[in-house]
């Protein structure tokens, strides 16, 4: 996916940006305040209709305005557009025709972000991991999203008979024993949800993993790293078995302690959890090891091509892993956003023939050229 012709208006200070003619390369500098994480915040809007700032798009829409619009019209001339007014009126729509879910834009416009948050993938909860992990299974299987939803509602449903809504306090719930024959169902369907996504998710990192090696090789000299998927119950207990050991403890918390809502990722370096041993610079380039595997997972997997949004860059990194990090994007096939304040800091990174395109923010205008 490539985006060729991009307008903005109305994100913070971006009254309104266009951009006719995107590179391969965009790389936008200019001085703190003046609107380049705002450009990838519109970008992210674009493809997930959501912020990566803030939870709310209220505080994205400019003071002044009473809507933000992003539109992008792709190099196969396919169009995605995303308008969200201030009294929450939303509208995405895809080559000119109205969708009604945001994974519809995302399955449209695969998209990665590498910014200070990023960190969070080694130094977070299993969470962010789960969901880096289900970002990529969700762009290559295309039952996953399915499967997943269905795992959503068995767990919230025998939670709830576990904790004991008022209905089912009679039964027991939190202060007594809950009928078996009440979590039975829920518990085969999360069984039957769970072997599918489990199978999906264990094979994802299976093919993920050599080119995660790869590629970290590339960027950075560590010692034995690893990638190990952990699917959130006992290796030797099918999840049946897991469920119904646990019955008495997730009855006492009120919630489920076995299934695919614990999986998580392990990422070891020389035997170690990764957080332990590496410095924030090989934080970040592990980091971005693993989200531009799942590009190039995802171009081999299905022929579409992820865009990278990177933010601040040269943040955390020397000018030798500078380098390598933009030889790797520059490489890869994906249409690539980069930020920073200072332009000397990414010259003479790029690879020859990347296609690089240089842009100067200033007060919310994006202007060619440095
Ligand atoms: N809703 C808003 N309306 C107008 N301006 C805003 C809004 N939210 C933030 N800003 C301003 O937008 C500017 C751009 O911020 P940002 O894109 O983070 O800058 P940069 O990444 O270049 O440092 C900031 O000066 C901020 O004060
Ligand atoms: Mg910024």
């Amino acid at each position: 996916m490539t985006i060729k012709r991009l307008h903005i208006s109305g994100v913070r200070n971006l009254e309104k940006v266009e951009i006719d003619d995107c590179g391969s390369v965009n790389i936008f500098t200019g001085a703190n305040g003046s609107g380049k994480t705002s450009v990838l915040e519109s970008l992210f809007i674009l493809a997930r209709a959501r912020s990566f700032r803030s939870t709310k798009l209220g505080p994205v829409i400019n003071h002044l305005a009473t809507r933000c619009v992003v539109f992008g019209e792709l190099l196969d001339q396919s169009t995605i557009g995303v308008m969200r007014s201030r009294n929450d009126q939303q509208l995405f729509k895809i080559n000119g025709n109205p969708v009604h879910t945001a994974s519809q834009l995302a399955e449209q416009l695969p998209l990665q972000l590498i910014n200070a948050e990023s960190f969070s993938l080694l130094e977070g909860g299993p969470r962010v991991r789960r969901q880096f992990l289900d970002w990529g299974v969700f762009h290559v299987e295309p039952e996953f999203l399915f499967h997943w939803r269905r795992i959503q509602k068995a767990i919230k449903q025998r939670n709830s008979l576990l904790r004991g809504r008022p209905e089912n306090r009679s039964s027991g719930g939190k202060n007594g024993r809950i009928a078996d024959s009440e979590l039975a169902p829920w518990d085969a369907e999360l069984a039957l949800c769970s072997d599918v996504v489990d199978t999906m998710r264990a094979a994802y990192i299976r093919r993920l993993a050599p080119h995660f090696l790869h590629l970290l090789g590339e960027l950075v000299a560590l010692d034995k790293p690893e990638i190990l998927y952990q699917r959130g119950w006992s290796e030797d207990l099918t999840l049946a078995q897991a469920l119904e050991r646990d019955r008495q403890r997730d009855s006492q918390h009120g919630s489920t302690h076995s299934g695919p809502q614990r999986a998580d990722i392990d990422i070891r370096v020389g035997g170690r959890p990764a957080e332990d041993v590496l410095s924030r610079g090989q934080e970040k380039l592990l980091a971005c090891a693993l989200m531009l595997a799942q590009g190039v997972l995802l171009h081999e997997l299905t022929g579409k091509t992820c865009i990278y949004l990177v933010d601040d860059l040269p943040a955390e990194l020397d000018r030798q892993h500078r380098q390598a990090l933009c030889q790797q994007l520059g490489a890869m096939r994906s249409q690539v956003f980069v930020t920073a304040t200072d332009p000397d800091s990414l010259r003479d990174c790029w690879p020859a023939g990347s296609g690089t395109k240089w842009f100067h923010v200033e007060h919310g205008q994006v202007l060619l050229g440095t």
